[in-house]
């Protein structure tokens, strides 16, 4: 029985080719998503129309018009397809997690955080990989945008985009110079005299540079932005070099802190931002990153508690 019908309706290959062919509108645009020449797609074409007995499309013009028989194939291998997907998931659900690769796309602020959160969860599941890209906001939302990875870390939340959220962590974006620097030895320190100091600032794209920007911006004042710097660290060892002061996350001092580095008492700082946890709202999530989602809502945040206070 099954291979009869196995006969008709051709196999799973010339499946996905009739969908990406009717997709795409044309054979021409299949072979740019499929990777394969246009006589192969042809040819698999055919023998799908031979093995279901009935034209599947006319060659309208330049377009391909799907007729009633090809339709209902289109919509049976739309069915077939996702139901193997499904099927995978809950294979891999039912191999105990033994393999997959968690995909995570995080800011240079939260990088420091994310290891730790990592850690155990890999103690408990050692089979599987772990791929972790680090980058600015923007590039991170880039990531989110093509669909790259299963969940992205970053802060203020950006408009239009369908996501679903976490919130994790807060992330304090302290002032800080150099510990000889006069800024540094005050109890307190006006925003005034503050931008008088040459000022090191992150990037475009960089999250904290939005943060910054915007709050001057809602103080009516300006630093005095002498250098642009698309690393925490290369600013920190800058400000250590008394090239400038800076305002930074201050995770980025919070882990190991081996800098000779201060944060100063500034007039209306710290800016208080959050981290949250997205992922592209109902998307389906692979078994680990089912999983690891739970971990991150029942015992992410005390896993960083511990972590800031190592
Ligand atoms: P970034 O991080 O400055 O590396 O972009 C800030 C954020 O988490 O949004």
């Amino acid at each position: 029985m099954a291979s009869r019908l196995h006969a008709h309706i051709g196999t799973f290959r010339q499946l996905e080719i009739l969908l990406a062919v009717y997709k795409g509108g044309s054979i021409k645009t299949a072979t740019e998503t499929l990777f394969l020449t246009q006589p192969t797609i042809s040819m698999q074409l055919k023998k799908l129309t031979e093995a279901i007995g009935l034209p599947l499309y006319q060659q309208v013009g330049r377009k391909l018009k799907f007729t009633d028989a090809g339709l209902a194939t289109v919509e049976t291998a739309k069915k077939i397809l996702h139901s193997c997907e499904e099927l995978d998931m809950r294979l891999s659900s039912l191999r105990g997690l033994e393999s997959g690769t968690l995909k995570l796309a995080v800011t240079t602020t939260a990088k420091y955080f994310t290891p730790h959160l990592l850690g155990p969860f890999r103690e408990r599941y050692p089979g599987i990989d772990i791929q972790l890209t680090i980058a600015n906001r923007q590039q991170v939302i880039e990531r989110f945008e093509e669909g790259a990875d299963d969940f992205y870390v970053f802060s203020h939340l950006p408009e239009g985009l369908d996501l679903e959220k976490i919130e994790f962590m807060s992330n304090d974006l302290v002032a800080i110079a150099e510990a000889s620097h006069p800024l540094a030895k005050k109890k307190s320190v006006s925003l005034e005299e503050f931008c008088q100091e040459d000022f090191l600032i992150r990037e475009v794209g960089s999250g904290t540079r939005l943060a910054t920007e915007s709050f001057f911006k809602m103080q009516k004042s300006k630093p005095n932005i002498k250098m642009t710097i698309a690393s925490n660290e290369a600013i920190i060892h800058s400000v250590l070099s008394r090239l400038g002061v800076s305002i930074l996350s201050a995770h980025t001092l919070a882990f190991g802190n081996i800098y000779n580095v201060k944060v100063i008492n500034v007039d209306s700082l710290p800016i208080k931002t959050n981290w949250s946890f997205y992922w592209t709202k109902g998307a389906p999530l692979s078994p680990i990153a089912k999983v690891f989602l739970a971990y991150v809502e029942t015992q992410g945040r005390e896993m960083m508690q511990k972590a800031i206070q190592l």
